[in-house]
């Protein structure tokens, strides 16, 4: 059994005040909540803050990057170990706006993938295809090609910790979600990947959670999909309300 995933992506959004007063509101707004685990991805300068008003509450923390060395001068970058210091469990590797703006390559992601892996952090892999690669049919191609080069020399022990989210790019930030449909092909073939990469029992344990666009009234449809384990959600985990009702969705067909 898979246990459901929500996270939320805070982006850079959120100063100290409003995001130590989300994460009260939260923890709050979930109590009794069961069956789903639940995350939140402020930025770095929030994350200690985050962490505090989050303390003894089953609302987990989690980054929204780092930098694949132990230590170093790399001016500017945060390590996976000052990661876990501060409290995180998750942290999210390869987003498309961090591949897009920032130049990340897969081989790249690779690394922090590991790097994450070693200093017990729990990397939430994204993939996803821009609107061009879709338009053209590529999609399998693209996010097979990520998937196998961004998890290149991950055991199946490791892969264990792994979290993929498939965020197909045309879909974030854009109000145009996938239907719950293309989303679930997308997620069963990724499934069949880590089939093939790992094995049958390993691929079936793994989460693949959906991002792009998710809300809160449409967060039950894609619930209901057999290969969606949850949802990485950005605008819409920015507010108590819309990200409380998508912690507690009911999956309808
Ligand atoms: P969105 O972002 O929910 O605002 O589309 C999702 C993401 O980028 O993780």
């Amino acid at each position: 059994m898979r246990t459901p995933l929500i996270a939320g992506n805070w982006k850079m959004y959120k100063r100290i005040s409003e995001a130590t007063a989300l994460a009260r509101s939260l923890v709050s707004g979930l109590q009794g909540v069961d069956g789903r685990e639940v995350a939140v991805c402020p930025p770095f300068t929030a994350l200690y803050a985050v962490g505090e008003a989050l303390r003894g509450s089953s609302v987990q923390l989690g980054a929204q990057n780092l930098y694949p060395e132990a230590e170093g001068a790399y001016t500017g970058e945060i390590s996976p170990a000052m990661l876990v210091d501060v409290g995180c469990v998750y942290v999210i590797l390869g987003h498309s706006e961090r591949r897009q703006h920032l130049n990340e390559s897969d081989e790249f992601i690779n690394r922090k993938v590991h790097l994450a892996l070693t200093h017990g952090l729990r990397p939430i892999l994204c993939v996803g295809e821009t609107l061009v690669e879709r338009e053209r049919g590529e999609e399998i191609k693209v996010v097979s090609t990520q998937l196998r080069a961004d998890l290149r020399d991950i055991d199946e022990e490791q892969m264990a910790k792994v979290v993929i989210a498939y965020e197909p790019v045309w879909a974030i930030g854009t109000g145009h979600t996938a239907t719950p449909q293309q989303a679930q092909t997308m997620h069963r073939n990724i499934r069949e990947m880590l089939v093939h990469m790992y094995g049958e029992e390993v691929a079936e344990s793994i989460r693949i959670l959906y991002g792009g666009s998710v809300r809160s009234d449409n967060i039950d449809q894609l619930m209901a999909q057999p290969d969606i384990d949850g949802a990485l959600v950005g605008g819409a985990s920015l507010e108590v309300e819309s990200f409380a009702r998508i912690v507690k969705y009911h999956p309808i067909l």
